[in-house]
């Protein structure tokens, strides 16, 4: 029996060698001393020793069991120490590396741009107004003096929701929300995004964006909007900038006017960005149709005022000569990180 036991401890030191972690380790344990181990088989047969024999065998027993035991104990001793030394090398950092840059996001040119029309229109004491992309067909059209039959509407075909439901295709409508919600005199912008079903080309696209103006007091006349306006033209393209009105026709504006500014690339003397023209168109207005007031609740006969729209989009296209529209929409970091 005494060779069996001293077996066991050379075949459990052995197992242990070889034992690469804990599950391995657990496995070593229960075959040797677990309750149906070897070293417990041994010892259960202590029963048939003479009682001599017995105190000597059950001691190196016991020997052998501490043995193993005191084995089991610094292998896993072993093991983990080798499992963090594996871990601690696998996380090690080099501080000396450089860092990776996080990248920083920036405005769009169209916020560049809109943020400071918002800025000037602001120092000129108007309020900015927000509405609803959603519109009724009352507010696009109706109300602003465009009805079913009008030949207005063609140019601005758009995406309808039902009948009398569709996508805005003017910041217009912004006009009458306005002054059903505020007793003049007022002065406010509404920029916001408008839609046409139109085909995407350089020049055109579905979704664009305007800014709408409404100035709305007693004995307001279309010297406050030339003025207002040349202030504008100046403050966004420099003081030497000039403003020329020309007739033009909008069904919610009597007189109407489209608005041109003294080239800023030549200064009016003609080259290829104002097409030679020395003028660059960049705004529509007129003096507020008494029809459109009343319909925003204001009385025709103790208020008037202007109102003009510009389209961002072409104030940013010339502002950073960018010749293709759709470069603003495509989200190409190529283009974007120019800005
Ligand atoms: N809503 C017009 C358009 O989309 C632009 C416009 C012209 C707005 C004249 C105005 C205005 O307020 O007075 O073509």
């Amino acid at each position: 029996m005494k060779e069996q036991i001293e077996q066991i401890r050379q075949a459990a030191a052995a197992a242990l060698d070889s034992a690469q972690d804990a599950q391995q380790l657990e496995d070593v344990r229960i075959r040797f001393l677990g309750k149906k181990g070897e070293l417990t088989a041994i010892l259960k047969q202590m029963g048939s020793l003479s009682a001599e024999e017995r105190p000597v065998i059950g001691q190196l027993a016991n020997e052998v069991r501490e043995d193993i035991n005191g084995r089991i104990a610094a292998k896993g001793a072993e093991i983990k120490k080798a499992q963090l030394e594996k871990r601690l090398l696998g996380e090690k950092i080099d501080v000396t590396m450089p860092g990776v840059q996080p990248l920083i996001g920036h405005k769009h040119p169209l916020s560049i741009v809109l943020d400071e029309i918002k800025e000037i229109f602001m120092g000129m004491g108007f309020d900015i107004a927000e509405g609803p992309e959603v519109e009724y067909d009352y507010y696009n059209f109706e109300a602003l003096n465009i009805p079913k039959d009008h030949p207005a509407r063609d140019t601005q075909d758009t995406f309808y929701i039902d009948d009398n439901i569709v996508l805005r295709t003017q910041t217009s409508p912004m006009q009458i929300r306005f002054m059903e919600a505020h007793k003049p005199p007022f002065r406010m912008i509404a920029p916001g995004r408008v839609f046409r079903s139109d085909a995407v080309d350089a020049t055109h696209s579905p979704l664009f964006n305007q800014i709408e103006g409404l100035v709305v007091d007693k004995g307001i006349s279309m010297a406050d909007l030339k003025g207002s306006l040349e202030t504008f033209a100046k403050r966004l393209y420099g003081e030497d900038t000039r403003i020329r009105l020309r007739p033009h026709h909008f069904p919610f504006t009597e007189p109407s006017c489209e608005i041109d500014v003294s080239c800023f690339k030549c200064g009016g003397k003609g080259c290829p960005m104002c097409k030679g023209e020395g003028w660059i168109e960049i705004l529509g207005g007129g003096m507020v149709h008494p029809k459109v007031l009343k319909n925003g609740g204001v009385d025709p006969d103790e208020y008037s005022g202007y109102a003009f729209g510009i389209g961002l989009e072409r104030l940013v296209m010339f502002r950073f000569n960018i010749d293709d529209m759709r470069l603003l929409y495509e989200n190409d970091l190529r283009f974007l990180s120019q800005f």
